[in-house]
C-alpha cells in the first residue's frame, strides 16, 4: 500500500525505477532476528536476492551473516560490513581464483557442492598454508513442491553432492590435510510455501547428521539453506513472512547433537516485499478481444514472470476508474514480455502509474540490458 505522498513523490520521477521501503525492510529483518534469536539460530542472508548497499547495510546491521554465491559477492559482503567470520561461500562452479580469494579473506565456511571441489579446495587451501572449514552440500531428495525451475533438493540434480558419494567424500576428507568438515548443509528450493518441506527436509538432516556422527564426524553446523516462500498475492495483508512459524518447524524435528549450531540461508523472505517496480503506462491498446497495457517497464527489468511464470500483483496507483481487463506487457520484443494476462485494472489512460509489487526478491539483481535498456534506478523510501 502506497501513501498519497509516496505516490506524488513517483510523479515527479523518471520510470521505470524500483522502489524500496527500508521501513517495511528493517520490519521485516527485526521479524525474523528475533524469532530466530529465540530459537538460538543464526541466518545468512543469500546476497543473490538482491545485492544494493543500502539493503545490504540494513541487513549486515541487523547481525545477519551472508550467503554469497560467487567472488563477487564475498568481496561486496565483506565491503558493506558483513565480518568474514559469518560468510559462506556456495556455488556449483567457484572458480580457482574465487576460492582463493575466499581464503585470503578467512571466510567462515564453504559450501562444497561436488568430490572434486573438495580435492581443489584442499590443494588451494595448501598453497596459502591454511586450513580451510567446509560444509558438504547434500541433495536430501526432498521434493520444494514449487516451481520446477526453482527446485534444487531432488536427485540428479546439477547442486550439492548424491547421497552415494558421501563415502568418496569421506576418502577425500581422510586424505586431506588443509580442509576441515564442520557441518553438512542443505537447500531444497525457493519460494516453498509448504512448511511439510521443511519437516521432510528436516527428517532427512537427522540421518545424515547421525551418518555422519557414526562414522566419527562431530558436526558443528547444520545448514538448512533457504526457501521460505512470501505471500505475491496478497502483498498488503502478509508484508512480513511468519518466520515464527517456519522456525518452530526445525526447533520441532531437527535433532541436534550437543553443541551444534542450525544455520539458514534466506534470501526471498527477507526483502520481496520492501520492493515494488515502479512503471507508467505508455499506451493502451484496445482490441476486439483483449485490452493491452503497454508498460514502460518489461522484462529486462524484472524477468521473473517470463523467465518462471512467476505471478506479481499489479496496481494502478492514479486510477479508480470501473474495472477492465488487461494484458499486461512490457516494450521488449518478445512475446514473453508480459505481466499478467486478463489482470483486473481500474480503466487506464497513457501516464498512469503502475505498481508491479513484491518485486524486492529476484528482480533488479536478474535486470538486463537486453534491447540496450538503461540500467534500471533504484528509489529508497528511509522511514
Ligand atoms: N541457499 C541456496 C543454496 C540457494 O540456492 C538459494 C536460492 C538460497 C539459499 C536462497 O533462497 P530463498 O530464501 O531466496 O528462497 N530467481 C529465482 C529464485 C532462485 C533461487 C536460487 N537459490 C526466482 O526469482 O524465483
Amino acid at each position: 500500500m502506497f501513501s498519497p505522498q509516496v505516490i506524488s513523490s513517483f510523479e515527479q520521477q523518471e520510470t521505470p525505477f524500483y522502489y524500496y521501503d527500508l521501513g517495511l525492510l528493517q520490519q521485516t529483518l527485526n521479524a525474523c532476528k528475533q524469532a530466530a534469536d529465540r530459537f538460538g539460530f543464526k541466518v545468512h542472508y543469500a546476497l543473490k536476492a538482491n545485492f544494493n548497499e543500502p539493503i545490504l547495510e540494513a541487513i549486515a546491521n541487523a547481525g545477519f551473516g551472508a550467503d554469497c554465491v560467487s567472488g563477487n559477492e564475498v568481496a561486496k559482503a565483506l565491503g558493506v560490513g558483513f565480518s568474514a567470520k559469518d560468510v559462506v561461500f556456495a556455488g556449483v562452479g567457484k572458480s580457482d581464483r574465487e576460492i582463493s580469494s575466499a581464503l585470503k579473506q578467512d571466510i567462515f565456511c564453504f559450501n562444497v557442492e561436488s568430490v572434486e571441489e573438495l580435492g581443489i579446495i584442499n590443494d588451494l587451501a595448501q598453497k596459502q598454508n591454511k586450513i580451510a572449514r567446509i560444509a558438504i552440500r547434500i541433495n536430501p531428495n526432498v521434493d520444494a513442491k514449487t516451481h520446477q525451475y526453482i527446485t534444487t533438493g531432488l536427485e540428479e540434480n546439477k547442486f550439492g553432492i548424491n547421497t552415494w558419494e558421501l563415502n568418496d567424500c569421506i576418502q577425500v576428507l581422510k586424505s586431506s590435510e588443509n580442509i576441515q568438515l564442520i557441518g553438512i548443509h542443505f537447500h531444497v528450493g525457493s519460494q516453498v510455501k509448504d512448511l511439510d518441506v521443511f519437516k521432510s527436509l528436516c527428517l532427512r538432516v537427522n540421518e545424515f547428521n547421525n551418518w555422519f556422527a557414526a562414522r566419527g564426524f562431530n558436526l558443528q553446523v547444520l545448514n538448512v539453506g533457504g526457501g521460505l516462500g512470501v505471500d505475491y498475492y496478497q502483498p498488503d495483508q502478509h508484508a512480513i513472512v511468519d518466520f515464527e512459524s517456519y522456525f518452530q518447524v526445525f526447533d520441532q524435528f531437527l535433532e541436534k547433537k550437543r553443541g551444534q549450531e542450525v544455520h539458514f540461508e534466506l534470501g526471498r523472505s527477507l526483502v520481496a516485499s520492501c520492493g515494488s517496480l515502479i512503471s507508467r503506462v505508455l499506451y493502451i491498446k484496445k482490441g476486439l478481444k483483449k485490452n493491452f497495457m503497454i508498460l514502460d517497464a518489461g522484462m529486462t527489468e524484472l524477468m521473473r514472470p517470463a523467465l518462471y511464470q512467476a505471478y506479481h500483483r499489479i496496481e494502478n496507483l492514479t486510477s479508480n476508474s470501473s474495472i477492465v481487463k488487461y494484458d499486461v506487457v512490457g516494450p521488449i520484443c518478445e512475446s514473453t514480455d508480459s505481466f499478467g494476462k486478463e489482470v483486473e485494472l481500474p480503466e487506464s489512460n497513457r501516464g498512469d502509474l503502475i505498481a508491479i509489487r513484491t518485486a524486492g526478491a529476484y528482480g533488479e539483481v536478474m535486470a538486463s540490458r537486453y534491447n540496450l535498456r538503461e540500467p534500471v534506478r533504484a528509489v529508497y523510501k528511509n522511514d
